[in-house]
């Protein structure tokens, strides 16, 4: 089911998400929901809290060599950790819950972490590129926290003012 991802400023975005303790059948119907709500939305990444669901449960997407976007490049994460970080690296992000906003954000440019799949089995990985950058992003939204709060100082207060109108403009 494509389900309503919520956006920048609704306050459910800031809660911090909480670990998955049951790899039952409500938790399969869920990424499923999230699988098909970010296809619809063309995004690559997707975190549970923006559809409303605080759990610790996001999907990356990455396209593959011919750009294309398929299933069975679908990474599920479930209780994902952070276990060990290194370099940094620039890239223009985006994020379906800041619907036309891309801004530079700096991160580690090599991960280690662990996570669980949707049947609970525990992996461990390492990923650097477009992958890190994802994971590091999604990861944030588990925290509470939106790429915009990476942002400078100017360049958050430039983005208040047009985010601003452009919320005043759709009413
Ligand atoms: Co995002």
């Amino acid at each position: 089911m494509i389900r309503e991802v919520i956006t920048y400023p609704n306050k459910l975005l800031k809660q911090k998400s909480q670990d998955v303790e049951d790899f039952d059948q409500s938790i399969h119907t869920l990424l499923d929901d999230m699988y098909e709500t970010m296809l619809t939305k063309n995004g690559i990444g997707l975190a549970a809290i923006q559809i409303a669901e605080p759990l610790n449960i996001l999907i990356i997407n990455l396209p593959n060599e011919n750009d294309e976007q398929t299933k069975e490049n679908l990474i599920e994460i479930i209780n994902p950790k952070i276990l060990n970080k290194k370099g940094s690296t620039l890239y223009t992000e985006g994020c379906l819950s800041v619907p036309e906003y891309y801004e530079d954000v700096e991160r580690a440019e090599w991960i280690k972490v662990s996570y669980q799949d949707r049947n609970g089995n525990l992996l461990e990985k390492e990923y650097d590129g477009l992958m890190a950058i994802a994971f590091q992003h999604e990861c944030d939204h588990l925290n509470g926290e939106l790429f915009i709060e990476k942002l400078s100082f100017l360049k958050r207060k430039k983005f208040e003012k047009e985010w601003k109108k452009k919320l005043k403009g759709k009413k």
